[in-house]
């Protein structure tokens, strides 16, 4: 039963003690999240793995490219585990390395030596080697304004992978006009841009998240209607339409520091994952707090990590028959680490 599977999760991390370490991303599961050591966004998550030197094995409760993160920010004594193989990322996903040097070939001849690369963290360890190797660096939801400011301190114009509304969200609030921003479609291998590409100061890569664009402007004009006091805030992977229109808009950290800060009987539409939005409703029972997409909106990978995933995964490790280890390649750890390492050393 489920009891029977929490308590032999229990008792096996008890046992493992500081051996073992959980850390859960925001977007997991209740019954996940319970046994998490920390939970955080990304970039959360990625700095205490780069801190965290003393367990043997770290059971990576969130989608493989964190756990492959996770992988490049810490020693080789130390081994990254994925419950689930099959918890990836759609919007990693779209971007795949031979796209990327292809599309980057194409920007050098049309722009010469005038761009850097930045990736949004939710991209593959190849993806953040090849931008690392170029001069580029990552950055997540809670620091891409100060990453977008550097990259545009060192070069003219910047590659956004692979999230344009991530892209196109930040590089707004920094002043630069929709027209300075061009999207490059990596299947058509095309610039989606009307006027002298010579303008254009931001490229952002035809990538999206398949969770956060259920979120609509219909949704906001429908929970406007209904009742205008309730407060609307959004993650910035929303398209930039209901990104504008909402209240407020950050990761998922800031999301769940401004609703825990607000007033008693205040009202929260929210833009994001199903599983924390369920989480802070509970949590928050002197306000109401409720999806912005009365359908909610789970992401499917994040779900895969599940209770009987994490005990069978604790099991192995109990047993000394560990499973479903992410090792990224070394050159691309190299690489990519460089890319981690210039967003970490700036926030
Ligand atoms: P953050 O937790 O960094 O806001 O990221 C959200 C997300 O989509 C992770 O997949
Ligand atoms: Fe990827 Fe979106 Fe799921 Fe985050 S919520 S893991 S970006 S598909």
């Amino acid at each position: 039963t489920f009891e029977e599977m929490e308590a032999r999760v229990k008792e096996i991390k008890e046992k493992l003690g500081s051996k073992v370490f959980i850390p859960g991303h925001h977007y997991q599961k209740d019954e996940v999240i319970q046994f998490a050591d920390v939970t955080g966004d990304s970039l959360q998550l990625a700095q205490v793995s780069a801190k965290n030197s003393l367990a043997e094995f770290i059971v990576f409760c969130g989608v493989h490219f964190m756990a492959e993160t996770a992988d490049i920010l810490t020693g080789d004594e130390q081994k990254v585990i994925l419950p689930d193989m099959r918890a990836g990322c759609s919007m990693a996903d779209m971007a795949n390395i031979k796209q990327t040097e292809r599309g980057w070939q194409e920007m050098q001849l049309t722009f010469g030596d005038t761009i850097i690369p930045l990736t949004y963290v939710n991209s593959t360890a190849a993806i953040k080697g090849f931008v690392g190797m170029n001069g580029g660096a990552t950055v997540t939801s809670s620091n891409a304004k100060k990453m977008l400011k550097w990259a545009l301190s060192q070069k003219e114009r910047i590659l956004f992978l692979p999230d344009q509304h991530l892209g196109r969200n930040t590089a707004y609030d920094l002043g630069i006009p929709l027209e300075e921003m061009a999207v490059w479609d990596p299947i058509l291998e095309r610039f989606e841009y009307e006027g002298d590409l010579r303008q254009v100061r931001v490229i952002l890569w035809k990538g999206h998240c398949s969770v956060h664009e259920n979120f609509t402007v219909r949704n906001i004009e429908d929970i406007r209607t209904q009742d205008p006091e309730v407060n609307i805030i959004v993650h910035p992977e929303c398209s930039r339409e209901v990104v504008a229109l909402a209240d407020y808009a950050g990761s998922t950290k800031f999301i769940i520091e401004t609703i825990g800060n607000a007033g008693p009987g205040t009202k929260w539409a929210v833009g994001t994952e199903m599983n924390l939005v369920n989480r802070l409703t509970k949590r928050h029972s002197d306000k109401t707090v409720f999806s912005l997409n009365p359908q909610m909106c789970p992401c499917l990978t994040m779900n895969r990590i599940d209770l009987p995933h994490l005990l069978w995964t604790m099991e192995t490790i109990e047993q000394g028959k560990m499973m479903n280890q992410i090792k990224v390649d070394s050159e691309i750890a190299r690489w990519a680490g460089v890319a981690l390492e210039r967003m970490l050393e700036r926030v």
